[in-house]
This record gives structure tokens, C-alpha cells and sequence, in this order.
């Protein structure tokens, strides 16, 4: 051993020690903690989980999402809650109507506390090889890991959403894991242990107004002990109250003028409403009354940028979209009288 070049290029000498005989390990680990500044200075997650005090290592690095936005709320500190749920209890479940923000806040804890994120939709007809793992051509040599049992072996978030939709069976092979035992038997390959990763968290979601429309069924009852916090997701704005938080994000994704914007979130408060009371098949995410606003802010009209996204998105029966046109209708008449040209 003579001169070695140093990982920043810089020669390292160790001629002193040239004459004796010894091994040399170096072990480099990269800081791939590179935080998004900003949204730390937003959160307060650090107390509950430091990413400084843990890695996964390069090869789970794309799995973390990266530069998701702000998650708005009205003082409820939801991504903390969810961080301190994970910390304390290892999982947590979330509750409210499709485009409430679950999905978006789970990959917003990702982000903040730098694990890998395992998404899964129960609705979808994922087989149970597809999560805990198979056998590939034949013999017994290649066996390769499910989702899940990748997430129990390596760490990082598994994300179920609509875990009401799960298959039974599915359900079982699961259930022993989020136990105190934590740990999974994989049958299939000889029986092999595997022990829950210590930063292997789970999150659940789920939407309690889809039952009617869907048939889905309430949460499995061996799950549903196991979930220690549940916090409970609403809309923005629904019904008579209309938050400004929510206006002021449509103004600004879409770019358009603030009065336009407050009337479309004005409409998605009164189908979400009529969504919840099972009058409407769907109520519209911010994301869909951005979307929009997008297009009125391209030119379209009202009527047309309506019919393209909201009309259209909440169903294809004809009556329920002519529902959907009569609300547009009332919010926009009343007020661009007053406003012409809108
Ligand atoms: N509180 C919120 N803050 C910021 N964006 C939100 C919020 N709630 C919903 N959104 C946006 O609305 C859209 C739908 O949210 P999503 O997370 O997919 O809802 P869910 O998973 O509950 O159906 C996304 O574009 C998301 O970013
Ligand atoms: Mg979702």
C-alpha cells in the first residue's frame, strides 16, 4: 500500500506505516440526506422522526419523493400528528373523502422524514404474489420479494390506500405483521422469518363515503385493532364554508383572478356537499378545481372548461352531470351579473 487517492481526490499517505502489514476498510456513506430546507422550516417532524439518524442506502433513494407542496391546513398540524403516530405506534390510519390530501400528506411525511414510500391501492386487483413475493420460472432458485415483504425487509413507508377495498386474503398475510411480534412468515419460500424493519412504518387510508357507490365494506376488524390513532381528513371548503387558504391556492396554480377562483371553490364546496349526502357520485379535489381554473385561465368559458374537468369527472350519467351544471349555473349567474364579462 502506498499512496491512495482520497474520495474528494485529494492523496492520502500512509508511507509511515508503509512497513507494516495491516487491512484498510473504509467505509463511505454518502449524506443522501439532502433536505428540502424550506419544508422542514415548515414542519416540525425532526422530534418525532430525524432522518439524520437513519439511511437506506442509495438504491431506495428514488423512493422518496421529492418537492412535494405545502400541505394547507387550519392549525391542525396533521403532518406532525401523522410523524408522532409513526414514532410512537409504528402506523396510523387516515379517514376522509377522495381529494381531502391523504394520498398527498403521506408522500409529504416521505419527503420530511427521508423513507423510501411503498405505495399500494387496495381497490386494484393486486394479487397476493404481487405483494409478499413469487417464484419466477421454474425450480425453487428465483424467488423474488412482493412489495410488502420488500417494505418488512428494508424499511420505509407501506401506504394502503382505500384499505377497506383490501382482498381477505391479502388481509391475513398482513395482519401478523403489524402485530407486536411484527414479524412475517413467508409459507411460500420455506417458511422464511423476516422481522419487521425497525423503520418499516404503515399508513392506511380510507374513504368513508365511497361505500355506497363502490360496495366496499367497513375495515376489517383484526386491522382496525391494530391502528392505534386514526385522524380524520375534510375537505377545505364544503358546504356554506369556504376557505380563503383554498381560494388564494386555485388563484395561484391556475393564475387566475381571485373573484373567478372564489366562485369555483364556491362550486366544489356545494358538490363535495352533495357528495357527502350521497346525492353526487364524487366531489372535487382542489386539484380538479385548479384544473379548472387552468383552462379559464387559458380563455375557455365557464361553460366549456366546466364540462371538460368537473362536469365530466363526477360522472357520465347524463342526469348527475346536468346536477353538476345547475350548481355551476347558480354560482356563476348570481355573481357575474354583478361582474359582467366573467
Ligand atoms: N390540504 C391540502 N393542501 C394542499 N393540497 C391539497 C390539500 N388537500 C388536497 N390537496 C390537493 O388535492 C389533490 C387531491 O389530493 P389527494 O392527496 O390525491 O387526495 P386523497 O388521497 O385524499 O384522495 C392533490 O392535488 C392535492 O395536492
Ligand atoms: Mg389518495
Amino acid at each position: 500500500m502506498s499512496n491512495h487517492r482520497g474520495i474528494l481526490g485529494q492523496k492520502l499517505s500512509i508511507s509511515k506505516l508503509q512497513t507494516d502489514s495491516f487491512n484498510l476498510s473504509v467505509k463511505i456513506s454518502k449524506l443522501s440526506n439532502i433536505q428540502n430546507t424550506k419544508l422542514t422550516k415548515l414542519y416540525d417532524t425532526k422530534r418525532y422522526i430525524d432522518p439524520s439518524m437513519f439511511s437506506f442506502g442509495s438504491e431506495y433513494e428514488d423512493m422518496i419523493p421529492n418537492g412535494t407542496p405545502p400541505f394547507l391546513d387550519s392549525g391542525e398540524k396533521y403532518v406532525e400528528r401523522i410523524t408522532r403516530a409513526l414514532s410512537y405506534f409504528k402506523q396510523c390510519a387516515l379517514i376522509g373523502p377522495s381529494g381531502t390530501g391523504k394520498t398527498h400528506i403521506v408522500y409529504l411525511v416521505s419527503e420530511l422524514c427521508r423513507l423510501p414510500l411503498w405505495e399500494i391501492n387496495c381497490g386494484l386487483q393486486t394479487s397476493v404474489f404481487d405483494l409478499f413475493g413469487r417464484y419466477i420460472g421454474l425450480g425453487k432458485e428465483n424467488w423474488i420479494d412482493g412489495l410488502i415483504t420488500n417494505w418488512c425487509r428494508h424499511g420505509g413507508i407501506l401506504y394502503l390506500d382505500e384499505a377497506n377495498m383490501m382482498k381477505q386474503d391479502i388481509a391475513t398475510k398482513l395482519n401478523p405483521i403489524l402485530d407486536a411480534r411484527g414479524h412475517m412468515v413467508l409459507t411460500e419460500k420455506d417458511n422464511e422469518m423476516i422481522h419487521r424493519h425497525r423503520h418499516a412504518y404503515l399508513i392506511i387510508s380510507m374513504n368513508p363515503f365511497s361505500a355506497e357507490f363502490a360496495g366496499t365494506k367497513p375495515i376489517n376488524a383484526a386491522m382496525r385493532r391494530r391502528m392505534s390513532v386514526w385522524l380524520n381528513f375534510d375537505y377545505m371548503s364544503s358546504g356554506k364554508n369556504v376557505d380563503k387558504k383554498e381560494i388564494q391556492l386555485v388563484t395561484d396554480k391556475a393564475g387566475i383572478h381571485w373573484e373567478i377562483a372564489e366562485k369555483i371553490v364556491e362550486v366544489g364546496a356545494k358538490l363535495r356537499e352533495e357528495y357527502k349526502t350521497g346525492d353526487l357520485p364524487y366531489g372535487p379535489s382542489i386539484g380538479d378545481l385548479v384544473n379548472w381554473g387552468m383552462l379559464i385561465a387559458d380563455g375557455a368559458s365557464i361553460e366549456d372548461s366546466s364540462n371538460e374537468t368537473i362536469v365530466s369527472m363526477t360522472s357520465d350519467d347524463l342526469e348527475v352531470q346536468d346536477e353538476v351544471k345547475s350548481v355551476i349555473q347558480k354560482v356563476f349567474r348570481y355573481k357575474s351579473d354583478e361582474r359582467n364579462g366573467i
